[in-house]
């Protein structure tokens, strides 16, 4: 392991974390930043803070190590939570330290002369434990990513077919069979999950294949094999939070929610041209929050009724 095949990827991969993260970081919600399973269990912040932590600790380890032998950090992991207030800051703060102390590891790496990569320093704090720096670096950068990883918000769009007058459905079913979208549908969603309202599981009735279904209910006894139960869209959202694109599927007042929430950033649309008799309807696209992005038009064909189009809007603010 030497200079070439550590450090300078190390020091780009921190580079470019320092401009990825903060960008996901904007769509974490508030309830996902603060989330706990329990007491004893890491919010997202807490990572965070135990990210600034780390980097303030790896900081002086760095600094020092260039002077002295056992540059060491004590970290007691299971009583950090509880002795941290990390939890009660504002985000913006923390994430602020973040990108700070890391842009200043960054600059101490590309500091450090060449000759100290290889130079090994003692890094247990009772034993002696040694490591190259350049080592030190690389693991510095795993236990970033895995953390971060954890933090990660997914892309989550909202897909849906609405008729003229925004109709979704009537009698818990759809109102149309247009083959095409259900294809799409099928194309968009597969390999990732579909968080959807108890009753849009009940009117499809089962698990789609080649996806994870998250099932929004107030029903605290609710159970359906091969699914995921949550309470609230926000849990919903924490479920799902390792993943890298996820689907909102309904029905009407999952999607009432779901626009009003900052991490929704899409809205996939199929645009049914006519008008339907409804009882469920699509809120208003307001187009102070959405703009339309892209549209794609088709005719009616002999197997599919309707003309229609596939539109696309992204969040403004
Ligand atoms: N055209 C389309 O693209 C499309 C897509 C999907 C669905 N649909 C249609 O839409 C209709 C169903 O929509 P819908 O509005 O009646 O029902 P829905 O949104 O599918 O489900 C509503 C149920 O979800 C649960 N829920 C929603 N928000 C919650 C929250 N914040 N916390 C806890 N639980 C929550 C509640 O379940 P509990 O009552 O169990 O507490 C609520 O009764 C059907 O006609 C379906 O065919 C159309």
């Amino acid at each position: 392991m030497g200079e070439e095949y550590v450090v300078t990827p190390a020091i780009e991969k921190l580079k470019q974390l320092l401009v990825e993260f903060p960008e996901k970081a904007a769509r974490v919600s508030a309830y996902s930043w603060q989330y706990k399973r329990d007491a004893y269990s890491w919010s997202a912040k807490e990572i965070l803070g135990h990210l600034v932590d780390s980097a303030l600790a790896n900081l002086q380890r760095f600094v020092r190590a260039q002077f002295q032998s056992a540059p060491q950090i004590r970290y007691d992991q299971n009583n950090w939570v509880l002795s941290q207030f990390w939890q009660d800051r504002p985000v913006e703060d923390i994430l602020e330290l973040w990108i700070v102390v890391n842009k200043q590891l960054a600059h101490v790496w590309g500091q450090l002369p060449r000759a100290s990569y290889t130079k090994e320093v003692n890094v247990g704090s009772t034993e002696v434990v040694l490591m190259q720096l350049s080592e030190l670096i690389e693991d510095y950068i795993q236990h970033m990513e895995s953390h971060l990883e954890q933090i990660n918000m997914p892309k989550v769009t909202v897909i849906a077919a609405k008729g003229k007058a925004n109709e979704l459905g009537k009698g818990n079913d759809l109102i149309w069979h247009l083959p095409e979208d259900l294809k799409r549908f099928k194309r968009v969603t597969s390999g990732h999950s579909i968080i959807m309202g108890r009753k849009t599981f009940e009117s499809i009735g089962k698990p789609l294949p080649n996806r994870t279904s998250v099932i929004i209910t107030t029903d605290n006894s609710y159970k359906k094999e091969g699914c995921i139960v949550v309470h609230s869209m926000e849990e919903a959202l924490a479920a799902v939070h390792k993943e890298s694109e996820v689907f909102i599927i309904g029905g009407a007042q999952v999607y009432r929610q779901a626009l009003t929430m900052e991490a929704v950033t899409q809205l996939d649309i199929t645009e049914v041209h006519e008008e339907f008799e409804a009882d469920v309807f699509f809120p208003e696209i307001d187009a102070e929050v959405w703009e339309e992005v892209s549209r794609e038009d088709y005719s009616a064909d002999e197997k599919n009724k309707y003309n229609y189009s596939f539109v696309s809007y992204l969040r403004k603010k």
